[in-house]
């Protein structure tokens, strides 16, 4: 058996973000539902949130966030062997988006292609599972494409509404990574079977026991920074410099850090409120702008972080914690690579932020009002108003299959045909 690359390191070498074109200001939401603005965007720290329009859904965020990531990251897509999206935005009960995006990207056929699920948590299943794999010699030199991509979705007027969000985070994960060396095998998990989050087959909105979903968050917090930073210390790990947390809104992380620095490590008020900025509020200005985008919200974190601070934290460690309700809970920790300042300015993280649509309230809840009106009995060839540069659902077909245009690999479902055998 393969012994691994036990002399290399693993992590994450690139990444990319995908949003919708439009969003939706919480000042104007604020208005509608007659709430003080200052309850959404002080309370809670959300500024806009995304809104996935008819023509996006997972697999279209997914495939630009992995178009943005080949094409900024300088990535041989040849060299790809592992192709896993987490998701908790599922579009047919049994075909992956994950086969969508391997399709549309004209992947290699000798490829592991699939979703991984739990609430938040399957990006993060799918990264594990990317490390592993790479870890254990069974890539032999291959990279993986770890896409996370969801639509944030809760009822009209509930407390939910103002923490929605969409769009999609791409990793590349290789060996010797150009952005975050990841410590391998190193992780502190903890699980509980809660109903704090759930979404019934039936529905395309969330149901959630908001105040309880945090109260579960903070329990994770514990379990997990406890039993990783156990082993952090058998081990010798050394300081944080800084931590991204998973981020359904930005208050959250400020309660979570807060609930770890006093509960866990005997901080106080002062000092917990201080670390937090200078640790995890650099981390929080993509969430901000986008929302909960589910199962890429941690990475996004990352993203906002290197963009703002890959400069000074070339050779510092970096706690990532992430948690999928239901729920289960994951702290692990990387080391931020020597060049990675330059990696991520020529990845140009924020781009797909800026030139985005203000959409009014009314336009918003129409968008909402239409949903599961799905573009419906297309063909291949129908035209859609978007971008051509940004991949578009287009429609179900007769025999009920998605249909999906991007602009430089035409449409599905029959895009197997592009694929090519591996190197
Ligand atoms: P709510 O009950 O309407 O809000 O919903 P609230 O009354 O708790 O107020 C929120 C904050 O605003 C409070 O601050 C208020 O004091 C403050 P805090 O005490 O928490 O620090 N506030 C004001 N601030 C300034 N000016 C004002 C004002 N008024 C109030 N005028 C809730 C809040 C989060 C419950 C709701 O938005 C919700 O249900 N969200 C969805 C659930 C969620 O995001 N849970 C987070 C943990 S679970 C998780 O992260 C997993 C998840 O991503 C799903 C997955 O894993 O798949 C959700």
């Amino acid at each position: 058996m393969n012994q691994g690359t036990s002399s290399s390191t693993v992590g994450i070498d690139a990444i990319a973000i995908a949003t919708p074109r439009a969003y939706l200001d919480l000042v104007d939401l604020a208005a509608a539902r007659d709430v003080p603005s200052d309850k959404y965007t002080k309370g809670l720290g959300a500024i806009r949130m995304a809104i996935a329009g008819r023509h996006e859904d997972p697999v279209t965020l997914a495939t630009d966030a992995a178009s943005r990531l080949f094409a900024r990251g300088g990535v041989d897509a040849s060299r790809i062997g592992y192709v896993a999206v987490g998701t908790e935005t599922g579009i047919d009960h049994s075909k992956p988006v994950a086969s969508y995006v391997h399709g549309l990207l004209g992947l290699p056929a000798a490829c592991r292609v699939f979703d991984t699920k739990h609430a938040c948590f399957g990006g993060t299943a799918a990264l594990m599972g990317a490390v592993e794999w790479i870890a254990s010699g069974a890539a032999r030199g291959r990279s993986a494409l770890v896409v996370c991509s969801d639509i944030a979705r809760y009822a009209l007027g509930s407390p939910g509404e103002p923490t929605q969000g969409a769009g999609a985070v791409a990793l590349l994960v290789t060996e010797r990574p150009r952005l975050l060396e990841l410590e391998v095998g190193h992780t502190g998990t903890y699980a509980r079977d809660v109903h704090d989050f759930w979404r019934p087959l039936s529905r395309r909105d969330a149901l959630v026991d908001g105040h309880y979903s945090v109260s579960c968050y903070l329990d994770a917090v514990a379990g997990a920074f406890g039993a990783w930073r156990d082993e952090d210390v058998r081990r010798g790990g050394g300081a944080l410099a800084r931590t991204a947390y998973h981020v359904p809104y930005v208050k959250m992380a400020k309660k979570a850090d807060r609930h770890r620095a006093i509960a866990c490590e005997g901080l106080d008020e002062a000092a917990a409120e201080s670390r937090f900025a200078r640790e995890v509020g650099p981390s929080l200005a993509f969430a901000a702008e986008v929302g909960n985008v589910y199962t890429g919200s941690l990475y996004m974190a990352l993203a906002a972080l290197l963009h703002a601070e890959a400069g000074v934290l070339e050779g510092e460690r970096v706690g990532l914690f992430s948690y999928g309700s239901g729920c289960v809970a994951e702290f692990f920790a990387g080391r931020v690579a020597a060049g990675a300042a330059a990696v991520a300015e020529s990845l140009a993280l924020d781009e797909p932020l800026r030139d985005r649509v203000r959409l009014d309230f009314g336009a918003y809840e129409a968008i909402r009002r239409a949903d599961g009106d799905e573009p419906a009995g297309v063909t291949a060839d129908d035209a859609v108003d978007v971008a051509s540069d940004r991949c578009a659902f287009v429609g179900i077909d007769a025999a009920e299959r998605r249909v999906y245009r991007r602009a430089s690999h035409g449409s599905t479902p029959r895009a197997d045909a592009a694929n090519t055998a591996a190197a």
